[in-house]
């Protein structure tokens, strides 16, 4: 009894303190509750605010656009690109180059042999003369790398068939590097070379060591030769015929021997 009256009990004084606790309590009870509903009522999100998604049209412009095009003559840091001779094969008057605009070394050869037998000789084949595997399986045959028109044309002409495409021929610049057109062209140049070269383009030594080089020939006979080229013309090499022939037997979109699926059509 003497305990109750302990807790209940007491002087006015602890009786008021007492219910101003529990009162401040309560107070503190309901701001708490409320601040949460109403943080959880009226949440905005970033995702919410307003803005045009990509595409979206708008009132505002007067073009009806919402994006806004680049300022004429921006450019992006690091995309200068100012060398047009390396970028774009061309010189100031927009000409096709004719120099290489990049030193040209052996590795830089091999590093296009090796992109050129990847990305080029499926068409164009190994040696250049227009009959990869995809022409003999019917991809329209595009021209030999050793006609003379090719062999005369600029550097620069073969960089801008690369960067943007010929007639039937898709572009490659998304799959190779500024870089790496130039090696490839560098290549090509060698594979020209490598068809044309001339027994008078070795010096007197290595001539020696050429069969029949060394024979004793009159001044006519030297004179004669002097423009030959030590490959002989072979018509097979330079004329194909313009409709590929796919050999028969083997497998091909339109080979004789072309393999038809049992696979029912895809819908
Ligand atoms: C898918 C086949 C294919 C591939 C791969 C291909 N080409 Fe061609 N290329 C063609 C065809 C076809 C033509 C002829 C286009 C025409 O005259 O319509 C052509 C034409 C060309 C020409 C001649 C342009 C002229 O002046 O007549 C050059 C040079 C050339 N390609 C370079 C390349 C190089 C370099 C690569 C590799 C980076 C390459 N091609 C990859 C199919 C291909």
């Amino acid at each position: 009894m003497r305990m109750i009256s302990g807790r209940t009990g007491g002087s006015a004084c602890q009786q008021i303190l007492r219910r101003d606790r529990r009162f401040r309590l309560s107070y503190l009870l309901l701001l708490f509750g409320g601040t949460l509903l109403t943080v959880g009522c009226s949440r905005l999100d970033m995702q919410d605010q307003p803005k045009y998604k990509p595409q979206r049209g708008s009132d505002f412009f007067a073009d009806g656009r919402s994006g806004r095009p680049e300022v004429d003559g921006t450019i992006a840091r690091g995309a200068l690109n100012e060398d047009t001779a390396y970028y774009d094969g061309e010189d100031d008057n927009g000409d096709d180059v004719d120099v290489f605009p990049i030193a040209v070394d052996k590795p830089f050869i091999e590093r296009g042999q090796q992109r050129y037998d990847a990305y080029c000789s499926p068409c164009h084949g190994r040696i250049g003369n227009g009959l990869g595997m995809i022409v003999r399986r019917g991809f329209k045959q595009p021209p030999s790398y050793h006609i003379d028109r090719l062999r005369n044309a600029p550097v620069g002409h073969f960089y801008d068939v690369i960067t943007n495409g010929y007639g039937a021929m898709l572009n490659y610049a998304a799959q190779i590097s500024v870089r790496d057109r130039w090696a490839i062209i560098a290549y090509i140049r060698a594979l020209q070379y490598s068809q044309n070269a001339n027994v008078n383009d070795l010096s007197a030594d290595a001539r020696t060591k050429v069969p029949g080089a060394d024979q004793i020939l009159t001044a006519e006979q030297k004179a004669a030769l002097a423009n030959e080229p030590i490959v002989p013309k072979d018509s097979d090499f330079y004329n194909f015929p313009y409709v590929p022939a796919t050999p028969s037997g083997v497998p091909g979109v339109n080979g004789a021997g072309a393999a038809k699926s049992n696979q029912p059509e895809r819908k």
